[in-house]
């Protein structure tokens, strides 16, 4: 029988508690404090821990009525030990404590990029007893039918990084940002056109109205020989079209619309040049997995899977059969790309190498090992 995990997540602005059996999802509960967050244009660390602290005990009594458990049906507490900011990932792990202590159970303090890697194998509880076949889109998600080696591509607000999966708890950053992360950046250039915060979603729907070649962005760090990737350039480069339009007076409607295009092409484009770098070197990849806030994008998912189609065409012209699976593999929902706790609890339900410790402490520039 799979072990049912209470996980909790308080890294950033979202007060997160959710119930996982094995890879199932019964319960993900999501407080977002973005409304209190946008006066500053981003994510204030003392207001995130206060409003972490009032809504904790709630979230985390609302997911366990959801799973229709009690804690006499919980066998394992989980929770995010990093990265993330500190005052935030403190209130989530004290309650973890306190929560271990009360029920005596086992506590694991788990890395939020591992679960963003994972959040792409969770299942719906719905699905699990007719789990529905595999489809371009979202395929059906099990660690018994991922093929390893797999690489996982994470583009969220505070990370962009490619991550090698040997095994479930074998983890090896193979390029990561230098500087921004993307989600940061298209947050960036939201603030610069006034977009509100966060500004990803807001690029996504504005790009939809816009022609996404209006404006001319370079590709960035193409000869670094590396798979590492930059997107402060392409926000500098977007501040001096806005500044240009301004001075212009042709800072309008459409002129935002094809500037966010161009803008969410520009950095997806340096995302799919990097992906197909690591493709290339790596030709014994099994499949190409996707997570964080910014995997809700459909754009980027379009253009990641254009890039793997390329290159497996391009490979069989050369009469080299890969063993890649042409799909991506995104989670099964849009919730579980932004921040959320049943990504945490998968990783202590799936990841056979953690142990239990009531000893640890947050560490907010936590890397994968
Ligand atoms: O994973 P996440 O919730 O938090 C971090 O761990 O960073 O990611 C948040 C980021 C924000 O930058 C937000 O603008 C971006 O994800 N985002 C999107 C979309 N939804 C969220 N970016 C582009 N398109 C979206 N649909
Ligand atoms: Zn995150």
């Amino acid at each position: 029988m799979s072990k049912t995990v209470l996980a909790i997540d308080t890294s950033c602005d979202e007060t997160a508690a959710a119930v996982v059996r094995g890879d199932v999802v019964l319960s993900n509960v999501v407080a977002s404090q973005v409304e209190l967050h946008k006066p500053y244009g981003g994510v204030f660390p003392t207001v995130a821990k206060q409003a972490h602290k009032e809504n904790i005990d709630r979230v985390i009594a609302l997911t366990l009525k959801r799973a229709q458990l009690t804690w006499n049906n919980i066998d394992t507490i989980a929770v995010t030990q990093g990265p993330g900011l500190a005052p935030a990932l403190e209130v989530g792990i004290s309650k973890a404590k306190e929560l271990a202590e009360l029920h005596q159970l086992p506590l694991y303090p788990v890395n939020h990029i591992e679960g963003h890697i994972l959040s792409v194998l969770a299942k719906p509880k719905s699905k699990t007893a007719t789990a529905s076949p595999a489809t371009s889109s979202s395929p059906d998600s099990s660690t018994s039918d991922s093929r390893f080696p797999v690489l996982s591509v994470i583009v969220s607000g505070g990370h962009t990084e490619f991550v090698l999966i040997s095994e479930i708890g074998s983890y090896q950053r193979l390029g990561w940002t230098i500087d921004d992360a993307a989600g940061e950046a298209l947050d960036k250039v939201g603030r610069i056109l006034d977009l509100g915060y966060p500004a990803g979603p807001v690029i996504e729907q504005f790009a939809k109205l816009g022609n996404d070649r209006t404006y001319d962005f370079p590709l960035p760090m193409t000869t670094s020989g590396d798979y590492n990737l930059s997107f402060s350039g392409l926000k500098t480069f977007a501040r001096r079209f806005v500044e240009q339009l301004d001075t212009d007076g042709k800072l309008n409607k459409q002129a935002i619309y094809d500037l966010s295009a161009s803008f969410q092409r520009a950095v997806f484009r340096h995302i799919c040049h990097k992906l197909n770098k690591v493709l290339l070197n790596h030709l014994d990849l099994g499949e190409v997995w996707l997570g964080g806030g910014v995997a809700a994008n459909a754009t980027l998912r379009a253009m990641l899977r254009q890039t793997i189609k390329k290159h497996v065409e391009t490979m069989a012209k050369k009469e080299i059969t890969l063993p890649l699976s042409q799909q991506l593999r995104v989670p099964y929902s849009k919730k579980l790309c932004g921040d959320n706790a049943a990504m945490i609890g998968m990783v202590a339900a799936l990841n056979s190498k953690l142990d239990p410790t009531p000893h640890f402490d947050r560490q907010p520039n936590l890397k994968l090992s």
